[in-house]
């Protein structure tokens, strides 16, 4: 019974009153009548109300619709969302289209037609619940993320999908503990600032943070990098030097673009996380550390065991939680907070901006939103960046074609040169790959990792891209 939507009934005229509640009772709403504009705002007060039916004169001797207008108002004032229908004579038509205009949900003339009076009401109230549940989701979902924000330090991340929030609630409760996390998701998704909030919010929060990129450098270098090196240890190896691991000792060590280590360093890798020993390059001294090991890789690294390039063991090891970070398609809604965040000072987000920056894929996820946000900042003339200021998709690829043709010249001067890299050119896909990435380098005045962002990958991954292609370092 008290789950029956309550339909409140504000009307002097008892023989109005009774029928309307007759009315509604017979179509599952529960109908209260009160016959003066007071009892009404009390009731209101008093009683949860899905939605009122007012009459537009209370006094026998007024039909201004004053009255009506007046009663509309308060109850505006007192529930902005309650959905108001109006009851009036023909004669009181104008003021009552007025008071719709002005939030009313709607008015019906007497006599009015039952049937559709019952269909408007059912409508309003179906329309008010599903605006209140959803309001008190958006709550509930805003307390949440204040909890969290509270609690935990979140490195000034952006948290506003609900996936990015459920990944940083992870992210903060396995922090405490000692578990190695490995942090997957595609290039500039947020795995850098994952690691951070692990380590931010871990017990060795006061260690050393030390990172290692494991795509950046050749393998041997990792290796000496990782465990350091005796003097003399490799060649140019000229004088002793400490480990990220020996550097790490007390606190975190992030090891990114994990899948592209050697199967060398993989295995001293595994010994040292299962141990807690290793020795320098060079060295049979064995030394000791307490590290807390945190990876990251875009690559699919079950896909690298199968094919026997990383191995299954370590997996294991250092995947005991996955922290899988969603490509920014999948949470639509931390979109338009984080161009919030990356708006340069001073500038505003026209509404047509808005609009191109949802429907935009984000191949380079938040990286390329960040950068395009920066683009847009130093192109908007005025205070308002417009969506032509972004510089997405129809208007992009006018910019591409053009540059492509620029560039091409510059490919083909280029390559008389590299006899070698002509044969892999005539590859149809290689073509392609190197047209692009040359472009892109070309646009981005030879600054690798700006060209990165431009194709969606890791500076890394680009490196290697062009090391393939035969592409020189600028
Ligand atoms: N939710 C967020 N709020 C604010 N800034 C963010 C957020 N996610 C990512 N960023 C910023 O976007 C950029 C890219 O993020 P990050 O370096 O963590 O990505 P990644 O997944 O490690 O990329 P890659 O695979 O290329 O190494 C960084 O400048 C980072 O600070
Ligand atoms: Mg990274």
């Amino acid at each position: 019974m008290s789950d029956l939507p309550t339909v409140l009934v504000i009307d002097d005229s008892p023989a109005v009153a009774s029928a309307l509640e007759l009315l509604l009772s017979l179509h599952e709403l529960r109908a209260v009548s009160v016959a003066s504009p007071e009892e009404g705002l009390a009731l209101i007060e008093r009683e949860p109300v899905d939605l009122v039916i007012q009459d537009m004169n209370f006094t026998s001797d007024t039909t201004s619709g004053e009255e009506g207008r007046a009663l509309f108002r308060e109850i505006r004032q007192r529930r902005p969302d309650l959905p108001v229908v109006l009851l009036t004579a023909w004669t009181c038509l104008e003021s009552a289209v007025e008071l719709v205009k002005a939030g009313a949900a709607d008015y019906l003339a007497k006599p009015w037609d039952d049937r559709r009076l019952v269909a408007t009401v059912r409508n309003l109230v179906e329309l008010g619940r599903a605006r209140r549940e959803l309001h008190e989701l958006h709550e509930g979902e805003q307390r949440r993320r204040e909890e969290l924000m509270r609690r935990f330090d979140l490195r000034g991340m952006v948290v506003a999908d609900p996936a990015t929030e459920r990944l940083v609630a992870l992210a903060c409760q396995v922090a405490r503990s000692d578990v190695s996390v490995l942090i997957t998701g595609p290039n500039g998704a947020g795995k850098e600032r994952i690691a951070e909030i692990v380590q931010a919010n871990s017990a060795v929060a006061s260690g050393p943070f030390v990172t290692l990129d494991c795509g950046a450098l050749p393998s041997e270098l990792v290796e000496a990098e990782l465990f350091g090196a005796d003097q003399g240890a490799y060649t140019g190896a000229t004088r002793a030097r400490e480990g990220k691991f020996e550097a790490a000792d007390g606190g975190t060590l992030f090891l990114d673009e994990i899948g592209n280590l050697s199967p060398a360093a993989q295995m001293k890798l595994l010994r040292v996380l299962e141990t807690g020993r290793f020795q320098r390059l060079g060295s049979n001294r064995e030394q000791r550390v307490q590290v807390r090991v945190i990876s990251a890789t875009n690559a699919e690294l079950p896909v690298l065991i199968r094919e026997g390039r990383f191995r299954e063991d370590l997996y294991y090891r250092i995947n005991v939680v996955e922290l899988r970070v969603p490509a920014l398609c999948e949470r639509p809604r931390d979109i338009l907070p984080l161009a919030e965040a990356f708006l340069p000072e001073g500038k505003r987000l026209g509404a047509d901006a808005k609009a191109a920056l949802r429907r935009h894929r984000w191949p380079g996820n938040v990286r390329e939103l960040r950068n395009v946000m920066r683009r847009a900042g130093l192109l908007a003339a005025g205070e308002e960046i417009r969506a032509d200021d972004l510089a997405l998709e129809g208007g992009d690829e006018v910019a591409r074609a053009d540059a492509a043709t620029r560039v091409g010249e510059v490919v083909r001067a280029g390559e008389a040169a590299r006899p070698g890299s002509t044969a892999r050119a005539g590859e149809p896909e290689g073509e392609l790959d190197r047209a692009s990435v040359e472009q892109a380098l070309l646009r981005a005045g030879g600054v690798v990792s700006q060209a990165a962002v431009e194709l969606g990958l890791s500076r890394q991954a680009l490196y290697r891209r062009m090391e393939r292609l035969g592409i020189g370092r600028p």
